[in-house]
């Protein structure tokens, strides 16, 4: 191996990157004075080994498993309660984007005291949050894709309406990150290159869209490029850790990178994800060429640093897409939301939904509900050819 895997970065957080490291999460805590802390995490995890292993080195610590997919309110507030009950100290968020959206979101409203959807990412709605009653946490992802990790939102739905909420507040960044690839060997190959093209998706999103932010596109580039490196061989063998481990940085930088916006196919996932209750990076993947098909030529120079960037046989728009359906393919990614048993009698609701979801606004040109529930029903029907670029 030709670089040690570790490192200690202090961008956008402080990240303690290395396989192993999960050994020194009594020194995260020990850091951010959490002496009872509440590890958040989800229901298929709750009985795994290193989950029983966090509890030994952190004697004090509590557990809340009862995290599922899609997170929504309810998951939130049984956390609470189970936090203000212990009169805990702190969250360690421990799982995959969801674990983690639900930890960072009670920590979040820990010493609130308005209703969790006064704090939606709309204007400056988060300056109605006392900061002072934010509790810090300590993330520990177990999936390489969402990021969410070094995000400032939790993504949570709302059952009644069946809309997922983007819930921000700078401090909702988790002070401390841990990434130990060791924690991700055990991931199946589907969820691998599900969570792994979500984070490309969140590189991609964030590189095309509109705004000056170098930084970010400095990140979302190199992002992109250890994707296309690592997440085939992450899928191949599990077990390869130097391919996890750069899955895990990959992650991280795909959300770093998105703090300058995403775009078209974050917000149609987010409505068909609410209403289907499908996987966010999967069906991501399957949306995603139907969005850049849509969006056609406003990406076309953006496509072409891109194709250069991963070295593809030609610096064109084209062989990017070629790539990227090919990589979809290879990894068993599906091409229709159908195939994830999503249908088209919401195609209505899913549109509009997708125009106000905020990640819209991220899209290289500016999209309406008409057009976004096109897009989702060439999608849903797996007709890329459908697709009818923006005018
Ligand atoms: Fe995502």
């Amino acid at each position: 191996m030709s670089t040690p895997l570790r490192g200690n970065w202090n961008y956008p957080t402080t990240i303690w990157a290395g396989p192993g490291r999960i050994a020194e999460l009594p020194d995260a805590c020990a850091r951010l004075a959490m002496k009872r802390p509440l590890i958040v995490t989800d229901e298929g995890l709750q009985d795994a080994p290193m989950i029983q292993r966090a509890r030994n080195a952190v004697p004090d610590a509590a557990l809340f498993s009862a995290v599922r997919g899609n997170p929504a309110l309810s998951h939130v507030d049984a956390g609470l309660k189970v936090y203000r009950d212990g009169r805990h100290d702190g969250v360690i968020a421990f799982g995959g984007g969801s674990a983690l959206d639900a930890g960072k979101a009670v920590a979040f409203m820990s010493g609130q005291t308005r209703p969790l959807w006064d704090f939606e990412d709309v204007g400056d709605w988060w300056t109605r949050a006392d900061p002072a009653g934010i509790a810090p946490v300590v993330a520990v992802p177990t999936t390489a894709g969402t990021g969410s990790e070094v995000g400032r939102a939790s993504v949570i739905l709302n059952e009644e309406t069946h809309q997922k909420k983007i819930i921000f507040h700078p401090q909702i960044l988790p002070r401390i990150v841990i990434l130990d690839a060791d924690l991700t060997v055990g991931l199946p190959r589907g969820v691998t290159a599900a969570t792994g093209i979500d984070a490309f998706v969140h590189c991609f999103e964030a590189f095309c869209a509109p705004g000056f932010h170098p930084l970010a596109d400095g990140v979302a580039l190199q992002g992109m490029r250890l994707i296309q490196q690592y997440l085939p061989r992450a899928c191949a063998d599990g077990k390869d850790i130097e391919a996890r481990a750069n899955m895990l940085a990959a992650a991280a930088m795909g959300a770093t990178a998105f703090q300058k916006g995403l775009g078209g196919v974050h917000a149609i996932a987010h409505p068909v994800g609410s209403w289907f209750n499908t996987h966010h990076g999967l069906t991501n993947a399957v949306i995603l060429p139907y969005v850049m098909t849509y969006n056609r030529r406003y990406i076309d120079e953006k496509s072409q640093i891109i194709a250069r960037a991963l070295n593809l046989p030609a610096h064109t728009y084209e062989a990017f897409l070629t790539w990227i359906l090919q990589l979809r393919s290879d990894l068993g990614i599906p091409h229709a939301l159908s195939q994830l048993g999503v249908t088209l009698d919401k195609a209505g609701i899913i549109g509009s939904e997708a125009a106000i979801d905020p990640s819209a606004g991220g899209n290289p040109v500016p999209v309406t509900a008409a057009q976004l529930e096109h897009i989702f029903r060439a999608a849903v029907e797996g007709r890329l050819e459908a697709v009818i670029g923006a005018p």
